[in-house]
């Protein structure tokens, strides 16, 4: 069963929403897949989600309440098969911590949207829509990857 860490900055808002999003959509293909996602900041260490996200998802049918953030771990590395940054600034710092003896599958989440955009805009200091556009760009980065997923 593939294991898919997605991984933003504060795991309160976009890796969240992509985390939901992607169980979701693998269990309407009744794709089996382990999912979690983590920050690779420490400032909302066992926080909810974003009050903001959370509500944005349930306008679309997705509960994502349960979740609590965590920080990316080392060990991560080794655990999951897929680690999936939001943006570009995640993606490097990821890069940075990532064990220099392991090949890690690591990926900017949007590559398999193919859109016009890799980056997941961080949307803590915006407003409401910030959190509906991350959830347009989860959807299609979420299936995109199941497709890729399905076809290798
Ligand atoms: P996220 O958004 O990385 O999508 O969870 C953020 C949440 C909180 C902060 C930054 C980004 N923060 O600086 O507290």
């Amino acid at each position: 069963m593939p294991r898919v860490l997605c991984v933003c900055l504060g795991n309160i808002c976009r890796s969240p929403a992509a985390e939901g999003v992607l169980r979701a959509k693998a269990g309407e293909r009744r794709m089996k897949l382990d999912i979690d996602s983590a920050g690779t900041g420490a400032w909302h260490v066992g926080a909810p989600p974003d009050k903001r996200m959370i509500a944005a998802a349930a306008a679309r049918g997705l509960d994502i309440s349960g979740q609590r953030a965590r920080q990316v771990d080392l060990a991560d590395f080794y655990e999951f098969d897929f680690i999936l940054a939001m943006d570009s600034s995640n993606y490097a710092d990821l890069k940075d911590m990532a064990p220099p003896n392991k090949e890690c599958a690591l990926h900017l989440f949007l590559e398999f949207a193919k859109g016009d955009t890799l980056e997941t805009p961080d949307p803590y200091y915006g407003g409401a829509e910030g959190f509906d556009h991350v959830l347009d760009l989860v959807e299609r980065g979420a299936a995109g990857f199941l497709n890729f997923l399905e076809r290798r």
